[in-house]
């Protein structure tokens, strides 16, 4: 497969990495990439060996697919999540297959006018939600739809990710609700958790293997303690239209080691999944033993690639997480937002910051006192912050999807 590469900083390098790779086994080959200013950029040029390995260079995305479209399969676009839509469509039009980073949008209305553009796409667009391809994930889902562990009660995740300002401080996007007048809605459950959302309602889809649970009522509260427009923090509870309820509690406002854990309990076991750690299945008749599965586990990147090429060779007959399964990905990431009703700022008596200082400058980290409890608390017994009475909280209320037409003017009202 013949691919070409939107950008070459952030996540582009994971993929340009991932490339190089799958090169040196003869798997794929890099054609063409662009960057703002990469004829320029000696340095980047350098780094992925780009002028030894005959790739292409543009400084214009459009113009890189105008020059090279003939010989292009697959265009990867990781890019800021605000360029996707327009980004998608440019490379659907020109008839090549679109491996599109996660998440696609996190604006319901614009992710209905891009599964427009896609109606007349030559292949489905593949998002990037890396983790959906683990064997394990694939297997356990397969066991649980057979029946194997009984009804699915509810499902869990915990998300403790610190992120200091120089991570809300390293791109124009970060943080931020609207860029430039555009919706970019950038937080923890959108971007860096969003895997975790797409991974949860796989859990509790119940159709098949490849079904994503649609929200019917979604509670939520959103809270931020950093300097930024967006929420860091989010309590969501989510009812679907079918299959077990679901419990996300995310922050980046923690300052203790990271910790992302899924969670699945079923009338007969407990399935606890670690993307980056151990996964195991807890029985709860004591007769039967836990059962530790396979932890060999990565963020799949090149495996993604090579899986998304197998289809658009025609050789597979579905991408992993077409365009239409991140449906309910973003509406719930749009109703928890209109239920949380607004984002609470966490008054600085309430979070503790701590400075750090290492090659790269001065780091600062904010943490919410209380955090890690008052998450554990929400996911065990299902009460929100403020049925907690934690002192930085406030209530929140509910959302279904009727309410999102008021999303944007809802967003609009957040920024002004
Ligand atoms: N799958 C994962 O685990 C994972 C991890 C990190 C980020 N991501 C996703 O990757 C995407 C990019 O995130 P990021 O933090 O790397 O963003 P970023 O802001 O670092 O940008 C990535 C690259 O795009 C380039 N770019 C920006 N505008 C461009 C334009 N008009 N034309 C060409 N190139 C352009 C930037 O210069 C940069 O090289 C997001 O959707 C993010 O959610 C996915």
């Amino acid at each position: 497969m013949n691919f070409a590469i939107i950008g070459t900083g952030g996540f582009a390098g994971t993929h340009h990495k991932a490339l190089m790779s799958l090169e040196k086994k003869g798997q794929a080959k890099l054609i063409a990439t662009c960057d703002l200013g990469l004829s320029k950029n000696e340095a980047i040029q350098e780094k992925f060996a780009f002028g030894e390995r005959g790739v292409a260079l543009y400084d214009d995305y459009r113009e890189m697919l105008d020059d090279k479209s003939e010989k292009i399969d697959i265009v990867i676009i990781p890019t800021p999540i605000q360029l996707h839509a327009e980004m998608h469509r440019e490379v659907v039009q020109r008839g090549l297959a679109v491996y599109l980073e996660k998440p696609p949008t996190l604006l319901h209305s614009e992710l209905d006018e891009m599964l427009k553009v896609e109606e007349n796409a030559k292949f489905l667009t593949n998002v990037g939600f890396n983790f959906i391809i683990d064997p394990v994930r694939q297997t356990l889902k397969q066991r649980m739809l057979a029946g194997e562990f009984g009804k699915i009660l509810e499902v869990h995740f915990l998300g403790l990710w610190p992120r200091d300002n120089r991570y809300f401080n390293r791109c124009r996007w970060a943080g931020k609700l609207f860029l430039d007048g555009h919706p970019v809605i950038d937080s923890c459950m959108g971007n860096a958790m969003g895997h975790f959302l797409h991974n949860s309602l796989f859990w509790a889809g119940t159709k098949d293997l490849f079904s994503w649970a649609s929200p019917d009522h979604v509670k939520a509260e959103a809270y931020r303690a950093h300097e930024i427009e967006s929420a860091d923090t989010f309590f969501t509870e989510i009812r679907p239209t079918e299959g077990p309820v679901i419990r996300l509690a995310m922050t980046h406002a923690y300052d203790g080691r990271t910790i992302q854990k899924e969670l699945v309990e079923t009338e007969k076991a407990f399935l606890h999944y670690d993307a980056y750690g151990p996964c195991w299945l807890e029985w709860k008749d004591h007769s039967k033993e836990s059962e530790p599965l396979e932890t060999e586990r990565t963020m799949f990147v090149p495996e993604n690639l090579l899986d998304y090429g197998r289809y658009v060779k025609g050789d597979k007959e579905r991408p992993l997480t077409r365009l239409a399964d991140t449906v309910p990905f973003v509406q719930t990431y749009n109703l928890t937002f209109l239920a949380s009703g607004g984002i609470a700022t966490v008054p600085n008596s309430l979070v503790r910051e701590t400075k750090t200082e290492d090659a790269k400058g001065l780091s600062r980290t904010r943490h919410i006192l209380g955090i890690e409890e008052t998450c554990k608390t929400f996911l065990n017994e299902g009460l929100f912050p403020s049925a907690q009475n934690v002192p930085w909280s406030r209530p929140g209320g509910e959302a279904t999807p009727a309410e999102l037409p008021n999303f944007l003017p809802f967003l609009r009202e957040l920024d002004s």
